[in-house]
Order: structure tokens, then C-alpha cells, then sequence
């Protein structure tokens, strides 16, 4: 089953003293859906926004908000990026005690459900959440920054989970974050992503050019 490639832009290189123009930046210049590291510096080394920031861009575009948590712990979060606009609510299942509860959780308030996987997680924690998962988002980077090399040992990785999806016939995006440019890309697609992320990509030269960076994405 072939599906379009999605492009979901992550705002953490965009300029953050004017979020709001640049998120509608890239919805005008063709984006599918807007990616939202959320960080605490504490599940990863670094710390980016909070469900207040979330809120204020929620009314700057109709393009769905994919919502990725490094938080830890993880669970006492959730609800407040739900009222907040998230429409993805992806976590790391290192983050928390019980993985499932927390899918069932995210799902109980109405929102997708995604499950992300460090360079070094191993996709075995994937068996008994696959039948309740909307998405499912292998890191090509250790998360915590921007502007990193993508790790080539995640194709292996994407290859088995694309088998996996399709083995289960569930509808379920695969989705990559980290290094994704023009060059790597490609590779991810090939071994069975359908969703990208990208920062550095997207946001290279300003605005004029996001349009033209996003369609080179698509490939
Ligand atoms: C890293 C984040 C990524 C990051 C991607 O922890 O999850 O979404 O912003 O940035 P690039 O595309 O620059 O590698
Ligand atoms: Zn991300």
C-alpha cells in the first residue's frame, strides 16, 4: 500500500522570537503537519515549550499539530497538551511506568496516539502497543537538538517496523525525525517511512524559501 509522504515541519529551527508567523510560514508554503518538540531537560538535555506556548499557536494554523514529548515523566502531561490543540500526542516509552496506559490515555481524550523510538530502543516494546497506536516515530538522531547527522543504522530499524504495519493492516503512520534533508530522505523512504520530520530542511534561508524546501523533501 503506497501512501503520500507527509511533511511535517519541526519548529524548533524556526525563529521562536515570531512562532506564530513562522507557523503560518510554512502552512502557506505547503506543509501537511507541524512538528512540536516539546523538551524539559531533563528526559533529554535540552528544554523547548510547554503547553502554553502550544495553546497560543494552536489559532495560527488548521494543519495538525504533531506533538512530540521528551518528558519524563510523561503521564501528568498529557492532558494539558490535549486542551492545548495537540492532535498527535507522541512519547517515548522510556518516559513513564506503563506505556500502554499512557496510549490509552491519550486516545480516552480523543487524540493520536504515537510511540517514538530512541537510535538504541529496540522495536520489541511495539508487539502489544501495535494494535492501539496511530503512529509510530523512529529517532535517526538522539533527541535533544536540531541540526544533527542522521544515523543510518535506523534504515534496518524503519525496514522492520514498515513489516510490522503491514503485517497488522492497521492504519499507522511511519514517521522519521532527525537529519532529514534532500539527501536522506530518500533512504528513509525507501526502507518504508510514509511521515518526515524536519527542521533544519524545512527552515534553510528564511521564509521565501520554504515552499521550494518542502517540495524537495517530497523528492
Ligand atoms: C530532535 C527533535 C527533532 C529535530 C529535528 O530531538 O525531535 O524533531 O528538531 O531537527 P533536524 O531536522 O534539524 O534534524
Ligand atoms: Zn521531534
Amino acid at each position: 500500500m503506497t501512501k503520500e509522504i507527509i511533511i511535517s515541519p519541526s519548529i524548533l529551527s524556526a525563529d521562536f522570537a515570531k512562532l506564530g508567523e513562522e507557523i503560518q510560514a510554512i502552512d502557506e508554503a505547503g506543509c501537511d503537519w507541524i512538528h512540536v518538540d516539546v523538551m524539559d531537560g531533563h528526559f533529554v538535555p535540552n528544554i523547548t515549550i510547554g503547553p502554553a506556548v502550544v495553546k497560543a499557536l494552536r489559532p495560527h494554523s488548521d494543519k495538525i499539530f504533531d506533538v512530540h514529548l521528551m518528558i519524563s515523566p510523561v503521564d501528568q502531561y498529557i492532558d494539558a497538551f490535549a486542551d492545548a490543540g495537540a492532535d498527535i500526542i507522541s512519547f517515548h516509552p522510556e518516559a513513564g511506568a506503563h506505556p500502554h496506559r499512557t496510549v490509552q490515555h491519550i486516545k480516552s481524550l480523543g487524540k493520536k496516539a504515537g510511540i517514538v523510538l530512541n537510535p538504541a530502543t529496540s522495536l520489541d516494546c511495539l508487539e502489544y502497543l501495535i494494535d492501539d497506536i496511530d503512529l509510530i516515530l523512529v529517532m535517526s538522531v538522539n533527541p535533544g537538538f536540531g541540526g544533527q547527522k542522521f544515523i543510518h543504522s535506523q534504515l534496518d530499524k524503519i525496514r522492520a517496523i514498515r513489516a510490522m504495519i503491514d503485517a497488522s493492516g492497521r492504519d499507522i503512520r511511519l514517521e522519521v525525525d532527525g537529519g532529514i534533508d534532500q539527501s536522506t530522505a530518500p533512504l528513509a523512504i525507501e526502507a518504508g517511512a510514509d511521515t518526515l520530520v524536519a527542521g533544519t530542511a524545512t527552515f534553510r534561508g528564511g521564509p521565501d524559501h520554504y515552499a521550494e524546501n518542502i517540495k524537495g523533501l517530497r523528492g
